[in-house]
Formats: C-alpha cells, sequence, structure tokens
C-alpha cells in the first residue's frame, strides 16, 4: 500500500517537474494564432462549464424577459459593444474575430447556442463577469447595470431568428448605446465631432472614424460602414 503511495507521489512530482522545466524553458506557445491541443481544450471548456453552472444555478431571469422592450434595448448595445466579436445577421465574420482565441461564438447562428439553446441565465453570467484569458469582456467593470445586461441576455434569445433587415431595422429603433456605464464615446468637448447621423448597421455606427485600410485582401462585405 505504501509503496503504490509512494508510486503516485513520485509520479506526481516528476510529472509537476517536467511541466515547470518545460514552463521555464519557454516551450509553451501562448500565441493565439495557435491553437491548444484537444485535451487542453476539453480541461479549460469543462472547468468553464462547470463553474458557471455552478454560479448561475440560481440566477433567475426576470419575468418579463421576453418584453420586446428588452429585446430593442438590447440591440443597439449589442450592435454598439460586440459585433465586431460575436458578429450579426448577414455580417459573415470580421477581423478581430479571425484573429481571437479562442474564437468568440458567432451568436447570430442558431447553430451557436441560438434562439432554442440560450440559457439567458448563463448568457447574463458571461456577460456581466467575462471569461478569464478569452477576450470576453466582464461588462459590469465598465459600469453596465443589470438591467442592461438583461436586456442583451433577451435580445440574444432573439437574434438568430431576424434577417440582416430584421436586425437593421431593430438597432435603428433603439436607443443605440444606452447601457447606462461608461460613455467612452463622449470625445471632450474640444475635441468633439459635429454629431454624426445614427447609422445603425452591424458596428457602423462610427462614422467619423477614418477608412480602414491596410494590405491585405479582406472581407469586405464585413466592413459595410
Ligand atoms: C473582444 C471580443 C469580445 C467582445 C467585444 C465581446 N465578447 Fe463575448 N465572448 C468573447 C469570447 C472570446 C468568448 C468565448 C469565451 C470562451 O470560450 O471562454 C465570448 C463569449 C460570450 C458568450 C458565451 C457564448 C457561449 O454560448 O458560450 C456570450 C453570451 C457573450 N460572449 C456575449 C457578449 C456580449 C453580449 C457582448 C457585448 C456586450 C460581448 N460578448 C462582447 C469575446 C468578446
Amino acid at each position: 500500500m505504501n509503496k503504490i503511495l509512494l508510486g503516485a507521489l513520485a509520479t506526481l512530482a516528476f510529472g509537476a517537474t517536467t511541466g515547470a522545466l518545460v514552463a521555464s524553458a519557454g516551450l509553451i506557445d501562448v500565441g493565439a494564432d495557435t491553437p491548444h491541443s484537444q485535451p487542453v481544450v476539453a480541461a479549460l471548456g469543462f472547468v468553464r462549464e462547470r463553474a458557471i453552472a455552478r454560479r448561475v444555478a440560481d440566477l433567475a431571469p426576470p419575468a418579463d424577459l421576453a418584453d420586446p422592450e428588452r429585446v430593442r434595448r438590447g440591440a443597439g448595445n449589442y450592435d454598439a459593444m460586440c459585433v465586431e466579436c460575436h458578429l450579426a445577421p448577414g455580417l459573415p465574420d470580421s477581423e478581430i474575430r479571425r484573429g481571437l482565441y479562442p474564437t468568440p461564438p458567432n451568436l447570430a447562428l442558431p447553430g451557436e447556442g441560438g434562439a432554442a439553446g440560450r440559457n439567458p441565465a448563463r448568457d447574463f453570467w458571461i456577460i456581466k463577469h467575462g471569461v478569464k484569458a478569452s477576450g470576453m469582456p466582464a461588462w459590469s467593470k465598465g459600469g453596465m447595470e443589470d438591467e442592461a445586461i438583461w436586456d442583451l441576455a433577451a435580445f440574444l434569445q432573439h437574434m438568430p431568428t431576424l434577417s440582416r433587415t430584421a436586425y437593421l431595422d431593430l438597432v435603428a429603433a433603439s436607443d443605440g448605446h444606452s447601457h447606462g456605464g461608461m460613455d467612452t464615446h463622449a470625445a471632450p468637448a474640444e475635441a468633439a465631432p459635429p454629431p454624426a447621423p445614427a447609422a445603425p448597421s452591424g458596428k457602423a455606427a462610427a462614422p467619423a472614424r477614418k477608412a480602414h485600410s491596410h494590405d491585405h485582401a479582406h472581407d469586405h462585405t464585413a466592413h459595410k460602414h
């Protein structure tokens, strides 16, 4: 019995030492353009899902989650803050999404947890707290209030059912970027550009920006400014 225990401890110590040596020799590739091995992906996914499931177990969505007003308000905030990473109906991909690892799921597709599969409490938790070392921000840290986060969760339930036109109409009918957190779009008075016409369209609300141009064949369909 003691021998088995000693053997197990020796194996663990050997594994830990090897791991530490590999890491300190700089052999682990942290580049976002090289995926993790399958066992690492599985282990990280397991940890993430267990952690989130535990934290959302007692989280009940508000009774009026399906209220069209929530969906409408959520649409404007989604278009302002989430589209670059999570796309929208009719928006096939974006540069930032291609470069991020893990790849942010396309939340416009029913296949990626869409209308039938999305759990609004899980979405709320992830939007509020973010996911470490993934690129998914904790939006509460920027000042987004719980009610605005529920609006986004409500909108996510709805988005996979929308056509491109229906999406744009909903964004146009929303209050734009209005979640009550930090308003980073409010430029200092002396630098304020003239008020631009609201142009909701898959990350289109930045008409004052310079044209985006760099040297490679990129997908212009993803840049309908
Ligand atoms: C900078 C990129 C980025 C932005 C901006 C971003 N996210 Fe994410 N988001 C991610 C990444 C990456 C993941 C995947 C995290 C993981 O797999 O560990 C993610 C995951 C999620 C998930 C979980 C998806 C699932 O089914 O597992 C939801 C929901 C989500 N984000 C909602 C939002 C909302 C709403 C916004 C805007 C308020 C937003 N995100 C903005 C990168 C982003």
